[in-house]
C-alpha cells in the first residue's frame, strides 16, 4: 500500500481562470482529495479589500497606500487544517467576503502593485513545503511560476453567470438576471485582463479545461489525474 502521491515532489498546483469559472470550488475538492492545502488567493484580495472598507478609507486613497501600509491593515491569514483561514479586523470572515460591496471594488484593489507586493511573499510562503492546490488570476503566470501543474479554467460567460447567481441562492435564473450578471462578470474580467499588473492571462504551459459542459466531478477527476501523472512519470 502506497501513500497517495508518493514519489511526488510535494508538488503545487496552480488554476487560474475568470471570474466565476469554478476555480475555488473545485480547488478545493481537489486539494481535499489529493490531501493537500487550499490557498484561494482572491479570499486574500477580498480580505484587503474588506478591511480598508471597514477602516473608512476614500477609494481615492488607495492607490496612494504603500506595501507596508497595505500590511498595516487588519487581515491575518493562518492555517487552519488544509484550509488558510482569514480574519478581519480580528474577526473570522467568510462570507463578508463574498458581498456585492467587496466584489465591486476588488479588481481595483487588485490592480495597485502595493496590494500584489504585499500578498506576493504571503502566497510564497504558502507554498514553501508544497502540496498546494492555489486558485487565482496569476498563480501559475507569476507566484508560482514553477508550478508541477498549472489548470487554466475557462466557461462561456452566460453559463458562468448562472452558476453566480445558484451560488448566490437565485435557484432559477431569469435570462435577465443572467444577463444583467453577466455584465458586471465580464466588466471585471476585462479590468483583470487589462490591467498592467499581472494581467489574466492563460499560462503558456497550463491545460485548458473548459468547464462550460462539465460536471463538478468531471472537472475535479481531470484536475486529480493530472496530479496523479506526475507520480506516475
Ligand atoms: O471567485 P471569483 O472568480 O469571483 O473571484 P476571486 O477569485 O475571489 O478574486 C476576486 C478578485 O481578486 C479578482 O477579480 C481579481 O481582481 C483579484 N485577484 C487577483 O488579482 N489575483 C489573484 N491571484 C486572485 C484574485
Amino acid at each position: 500500500m502506497t501513500e497517495p502521491n508518493e514519489g511526488m515532489q510535494a508538488p503545487v498546483v496552480t488554476l487560474d481562470g475568470p471570474a466565476g469559472s469554478g476555480k475555488s470550488t473545485t480547488a478545493k475538492e481537489v486539494a481535499r482529495r489529493l490531501g493537500f492545502r487550499h490557498l484561494d488567493s482572491g479570499g486574500l484580495y477580498r480580505a484587503l479589500t474588506l478591511a480598508l472598507l471597514e477602516a473608512g478609507t476614500p477609494r481615492d486613497e488607495w492607490a496612494s497606500l504603500t506595501e507596508e501600509g497595505m500590511r498595516a491593515l487588519p487581515v491575518r491569514v493562518s492555517r487552519d487544517g488544509t484550509e488558510f483561514s482569514i480574519e478581519v479586523g480580528g474577526r473570522p470572515v467568510q462570507a463578508e467576503l463574498r458581498t456585492p460591496e467587496v466584489t465591486a471594488h476588488v479588481a481595483f484593489l487588485a490592480s495597485l502593485p502595493a496590494s500584489r507586493a504585499c500578498l506576493l511573499r504571503l502566497q510564497r510562503t504558502a507554498g514553501e513545503q508544497g502540496r498546494l492546490v492555489a486558485d487565482g488570476r496569476d498563480m501559475g503566470s507569476v507566484v508560482f511560476p514553477d508550478a508541477d501543474v498549472k489548470v487554466y479554467l475557462v466557461a462561456d460567460l452566460s453559463e458562468r453567470a448562472r452558476r453566480r447567481l445558484v451560488e448566490g441562492g437565485v435557484s432559477e435564473p431569469s435570462e435577465d438576471d443572467v444577463a444583467r450578471e453577466s455584465g458586471v462578470i465580464a466588466e471585471r474580467d476585462r479590468h483583470d485582463s487589462e490591467r498592467e499588473l499581472s494581467p489574466l492571462r492563460k499560462p503558456a504551459d497550463a491545460h485548458l479545461l473548459d468547464t462550460t459542459r462539465l460536471d463538478f466531478e468531471e472537472q475535479v477527476a481531470t484536475i486529480v489525474s493530472l496530479v496523479e501523472a506526475l507520480g506516475a512519470g
